[in-house]
């Protein structure tokens, strides 16, 4: 468990509580999300949080069994700030009340004035007269509790900021984590000013700490890695190497779906610059012979993610005695969501992991990462050594090209693929735009078209580009290419890519779309 200042977010189920967490860790201050019904008075003791936020969350207070936190918050004598519906439950536990939301909801932007009296909360607020804020509520509080004030107020929330001072106990109506509340930073700087946090929380420190606890944890034991040349597994093996050198080995499963150079690259870049120990493993012609005739997409996830497994095993006892398995798993994978929807969601798409794996290989874990999110990842790549461009890198999907082959894989259309997916990429970085850009790669659709090449017919595949902007792959914007850039890129491929004679370029949102085509 790390040894930094800790600020304990309680969940209370809001759609946006993973932003409270980032504003915060952009101020270097260590915090953790956990959902209000975890949260019992063990539990704080145990945490010892230098202050608390309670979370929005879409609940009523009036509702049987409407999400609280423990009693004892209040008498931890810390700080503590609520937000939307925690604003609501703050007043209802201390002594205030709140009223249902008839015709008084509350939705997107308003703005926000200052009454007369200054709060510490809001310093540097209301330069230039009000704060745009974003509002989300139903219910809204009626009467403040005991020892709290008014210090905002917007047209339709005359509680928009309260607080009671002397305990610093301040409650919010609005999120200030969105991006729609501009001065939103400020706010939580204020806040953890105010709970004296030393802004303790820097890679360069977490790297060391997490060297040591890598070491505790490991001893003298072996460690296998699986990597798959994404910035995650690759950040692991980097810093777990650094900890323990040789005892760590690295396993890369070459399933023949990678992109043009990718199993080059990697192995160059683990064997060669880090020295790390890597086992190669091609094994293209098992996955490859095994996806034959498959065209259903579910079928040709849970084909290659049995394969990996079974791959990886068998490699993994040429280590020997290997006692641990490291994983890239990040915080967003940990962070245990509360779901007020009740039963389970849909599977959209199987999701290609070795979550089975460290069960049936009787390992246990190493997973370095788990209390970071995706950017802090790459700063701690940075920190390491690791290149620019390889930290950078867009995500690319543990099936590989076999997702961006709709229908039957042959390797005839893997090949155009890769070559054509190269060209799309090299276009990328020429104009500059692969840093602005989420994630881009081209697709090679299972139809063919008929046109027209010098003075003949052709009858050709269709290539469809996608590219994305996207914060974390759950929701994500098509990438506004110009004309020009997509006529050139077009051109290009055509002409250098015998196979594809026609190209599409994907306009499709997620949602509806997904960022992959299966
Ligand atoms: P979708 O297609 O679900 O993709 O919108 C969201 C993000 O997840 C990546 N992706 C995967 N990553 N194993 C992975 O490691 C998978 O099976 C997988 N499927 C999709 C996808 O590339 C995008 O970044």
């Amino acid at each position: 468990m790390t040894q930094h200042e800790r600020l304990l977010i309680i969940d209370f189920g809001s759609q946006v509580t993973q932003l409270i967490a980032r504003r915060l860790r952009e101020l270097n201050v260590y915090c953790e999300i956990h959902p209000f019904n975890r949260v019992t008075d063990a539990f704080l003791r145990d945490f010892a949080p230098r202050a608390v936020i309670f979370s929005g969350g879409p609940a009523s207070v009036f509702a049987d069994g409407a999400p609280m936190p423990p009693a004892s918050v209040f008498d931890l004598g810390v700080p503590i700030l609520g937000i939307c519906y925690g604003q609501q439950v703050m007043m209802h536990c201390l002594g205030g009340h709140v009223e249902r939301g008839h015709g008084t909801a509350e939705f997107g932007r308003a703005h926000v004035s200052p009454t007369e009296e200054k709060l510490d909360l809001l310093d540097g607020w209301f330069e230039n007269g009000r704060e745009q804020v974003w509002m989300s509520h139903g219910d809204h509080v009626a009467k403040l509790a005991p020892g709290f004030r008014v210090f905002g107020i917007s047209p339709g929330a005359p509680f928009a900021v309260t607080a009671d001072p002397a305990r610093h106990f301040y409650a919010v109506q609005f999120h200030p984590e969105v991006h729609h509340t501009p001065g939103g930073a400020r706010l939580y700087a204020n806040f953890v000013r105010i709970a004296g946090f030393s802004g303790d929380w820097t890679m360069h420190a977490y790297r060391d700490e997490a060297i040591r606890i890598i070491r505790d944890q490991v001893g003298t034991g072996k460690v296998i890695c699986g990597l798959s040349g994404g910035v995650d597994s690759s950040v692991a093996a980097v810093l777990i190497h650094e900890a323990i050198g040789d005892q760590l080995t690295c396993v890369f499963v070459d399933h023949g779906l990678l992109r043009e150079g990718e199993a080059e690259q990697v192995v160059t870049m683990f064997r060669d610059h880090y020295n790390i120990p890597l086992i190669h493993a091609d094994e293209s012609e098992l996955f490859l012979t095994a996806l034959d005739g498959v065209s259903d997409p579910e079928t040709k996830r849970k084909i290659i993610g049995g394969l990996f497994i079974d791959v990886f095993q068998k490699h993994a006892h040429e280590v020997g005695g290997a006692e641990f398995l490291a994983q890239g798993t990040l915080y967003p994978d940990v962070i245990e969501s509360v779901s007020f929807s009740g039963g389970p969601s849909v599977t959209i798409k199987s999701h290609h992991n070795v979550g089975g794996l460290p069960a049936k290989m009787g390992l246990k874990l190493v997973e370095p990462l788990r209390e970071l999110f995706k950017d802090e990842v790459r700063a701690l790549g940075a920190e390491l050594g690791l290149p620019p461009s390889f930290i950078g890198r867009h995500p690319f999907p543990g099936p590989g090209l076999a997702i961006r082959c709709p229908g039957e894989i042959t390797r005839d259309k893997l090949a155009i693929l890769r070559k054509a997916d190269a060209i799309y990429i090299d276009q990328i970085r020429k104009h500059g735009l692969y840093d602005e850009i989420w994630q881009a790669f081209a697709a090679i659709l299972p139809v063919r078209t008929v046109g027209v090449m010098g003075d003949g017919r052709t009858y050709d595949y269709a290539l469809a580009l996608r590219a994305v902007t996207s914060v974390d792959g759950m929701t994500a914007d098509y990438y506004p290419f110009t004309h020009d850039f997509l006529g050139e890129t077009a051109t290009r491929i055509i002409n250098e890519v015998p196979g594809i004679n026609r190209v599409f370029y994907d306009v499709t949102s997620k949602p509806p779309g997904t960022i992959e085509m299966e």
